[in-house]
């Protein structure tokens, strides 16, 4: 009785953790199946003839041993079995038959990888740099002028060449319906090409760990029509608006140069800093902090009273944004300051 219960109990935890994987895909937003920009769709292609070879062999070569197992059990009777040693027949054909099935698959990856790593060039091409830090993303355009962080905006039907750096460690890009990831690497310069097809928000996030908020470096890649694309790129390559004075947008200006933000952070037309994300075009964006926060005034306030408690850094060793200790009222100013940088 027992044994049967725990028995049961295996299968059911069995079924519990499939249901809790399966439970995984239901999130789409990251779904690698869901390819939605040609380099994904190249890579999904690869993966349909993979993987069925993959799945029939681990059946048949599991089934068979499986089968063989159990036919050929000892059944405590000592001759020996029938010996195959030296059968041309058979050796010939474990030999030819694995063979055959690796050179398929090896040809269409090679062609693949070398496919997807050719530099896109032409009229309907681009050029971004995304550079890794602990812990967001920078994206320098460099034809456009235009520096941003974390959300990456790209023209629809354009292909895209990324140029990828890292500012410190080992981290890796992903956008999973657009492309698959690639490795950041201090001191090396990678390359990937990324294409849209249609308009619209595409999620992903750091993939090598990186550190202590190595889960919290998301990223969202933001594709738009081309027209809107060229009136965003316009907007964020001009320099911030100063606020009005007298405002409290203007006393949040002063208390960015005075508490220290402007040390860290380029504002363009204001400050230079290179140690933290580019607030010029701040307004702008969607989310901040590495894209885990949506970005509202209620969330820059939890983030503004104490940043490390919010994301896990490390800013005693120069690693993210440190507590300024700012009171209410400067947190309030510094929002109505950050809310003009539109
Ligand atoms: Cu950056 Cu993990």
């Amino acid at each position: 009785m027992r044994a049967r219960w725990s028995g049961a109990r295996t299968r059911l935890t069995l079924v519990a953790t499939t249901l809790v994987v399966l439970a995984g895909c239901a999130n789409t937003k990251q779904n690698i199946l869901h390819a939605q920009g040609e380099v994904a769709r190249k890579e999904d292609h690869l993966w349909n003839i993979v993987f069925p070879i993959a799945a029939i062999f681990f059946f048949l070569v599991g089934g068979l041993s499986l089968f063989i197992i159990i036919k050929f059990r000892d059944r405590g009777d000592d001759r020996a079995p029938k010996q195959v040693h030296g059968n041309t027949i058979l050796e010939a054909g474990w030999t030819a038959i694995p063979a055959a099935i690796l050179l398929v698959v090896g040809i269409l990856t090679v062609s693949t990888v070398i496919d997807i790593n050719r530099t896109a060039a032409g009229p309907d091409t681009m050029a971004v740099t995304v550079v890794g830090h602990q812990w967001w993303w920078e994206y320098k355009y460099p034809a456009e002028k235009v520096t941003t962080a974390n959300e990456l905006h790209i023209p629809v039907g354009t292909k895209v060449n990324v140029t990828l750096q890292s500012a410190d460690v080992i981290h890796s890009w992903w956008p999973p319906k657009l492309a698959g990831k690639v490795d950041v690497i201090p001191g090396r310069t990678n390359h990937m090409v990324i294409e849209a097809d249609k308009a619209g928000t595409y999620y992903g996030q750091c993939t090598e760990y990186c550190g202590l908020s190595h889960a919290n470096m998301r990223l969202r890649v933001i594709a738009m029509e081309k027209d809107a694309f060229r009136t965003w790129t316009q907007q964020q390559a001009q320099p911030a608006t100063a606020p009005a004075a007298g405002t409290a947008a203007a006393d949040g200006a002063g208390l960015f140069r005075s508490k220290g933000c402007s040390g860290c952070h380029t504002v363009g037309g204001y400050s230079v800093g290179a140690v933290g994300p580019n607030l010029t075009h701040f307004a702008s964006r969607e989310t901040f902090a590495g894209a885990i926060f949506d970005r509202n005034n209620e969330n820059l306030r939890r983030w503004l009273l104490d940043p490390p408690k919010e994301k896990p850094m490390n800013p005693d060793k120069g690693l993210g944004m440190p507590n300024l200790h700012l009171t209410d009222d400067e947190i309030t100013k510094l929002i109505a300051y950050l809310d003009t940088l539109k």
